[in-house]
């Protein structure tokens, strides 16, 4: 039994594995920015998430892979219980949406057809989130490895390094340059330290902005001293 129908389920095509088109719309709003009713996004939910092993292989995402994510019995390491309000935190945090999907909407139905065709067992275990809440350094590491994370997590949000060609959106600062003004505006921490806790947390804990933050699961502390290398912090 699924532990949370995000709606009272249609019928079509739920249990029958078959594509029906209120999957296929749900997948298409997946991949659409224009999700989000604001014009500052640009971000899509498949900018943060991988939907099959292969994708999470390829790249180092932000979130977790979505596939299984609607049998899952929570999320977000427990804080979430309704898969509506896991979705809806990214929305509205990430996405910049005003308002949060409602159960009824057509769009959040679709949606979550999606998801169930991720998820084709009936249970899956919930994943583990760990928020890295105080900030320590990182031992620095290999600068080729970190050159491998700088292009599977960071590339498509901030563009080539030192030029952000490429980038996604405007809003996201060239790397590493930003970190130059790094030792004026916060003098009682290294620029590396300002910069790992931007990685960590993103807009979480009174941090501003719409950066996704980096767990544990997502980033290792390894790959973010090789990114740290790489980027001369
Ligand atoms: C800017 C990046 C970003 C965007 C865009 C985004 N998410 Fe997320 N999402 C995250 C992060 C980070 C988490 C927390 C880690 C995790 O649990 O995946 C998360 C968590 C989740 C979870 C909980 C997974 C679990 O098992 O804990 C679901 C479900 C989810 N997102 C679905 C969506 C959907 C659907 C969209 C599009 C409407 C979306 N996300 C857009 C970054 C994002
Ligand atoms: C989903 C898109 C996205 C991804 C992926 C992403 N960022 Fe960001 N990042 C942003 C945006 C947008 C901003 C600017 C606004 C903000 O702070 O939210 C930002 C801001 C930052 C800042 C703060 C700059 C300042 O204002 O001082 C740092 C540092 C940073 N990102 C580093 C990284 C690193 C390192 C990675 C890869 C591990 C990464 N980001 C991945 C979107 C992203």
């Amino acid at each position: 039994m699924r532990a949370w129908a995000w709606v009272a389920v249609l019928g079509v095509g739920v249990g029958c594995g078959g594509p029906t088109p209120a999957r296929d719309f749900g997948e298409a709003l997946f991949k659409d920015p224009k999700l989000s009713d604001s014009q500052y996004n640009a971000f899509s939910c498949a900018t943060c998430h991988a939907t099959s092993a292969a994708e999470a292989e390829a790249k180092l995402y932000t979130g977790l892979s979505l596939e299984g994510a609607a049998s899952r019995p929570n999320w977000w390491g427990g804080y979430e219980v309704r898969l509506i309000d896991a979705v809806n935190f990214c929305y509205t945090a990430f996405m910049r949406g005003t308002t949060p999907l409602e159960d009824e909407d057509p769009k959040s139905r679709a949606l979550y057809e999606y998801l169930v065709s991720l998820s084709p067992q009936s249970t899956a275990p919930a994943q583990p989130f760990t928020l890295v809440r105080d900030i320590t350094e990182v031992p620095r590491g290999d600068k080729t490895r970190g050159e491998e994370v700088y292009r599977a997590a960071c590339q498509d949000c901030h563009g080539t390094r030192s030029t952000g060609d490429g980038r996604l959106t405007p809003l996201a600062p060239v790397l590493p340059e930003v970190a130059r003004d790094y030792a004026q505006l916060f003098p009682n921490a290294t620029p590396g330290l300002v910069f790992i806790e931007k990685v960590r947390h993103g807009r979480f804990f009174g941090v501003g902005g719409n950066m996704p933050p980096y767990s544990l699961e997502a980033l290792s502390d390894a790959d973010l001293g090789a990114l740290l290398s790489y980027l001369g912090l």
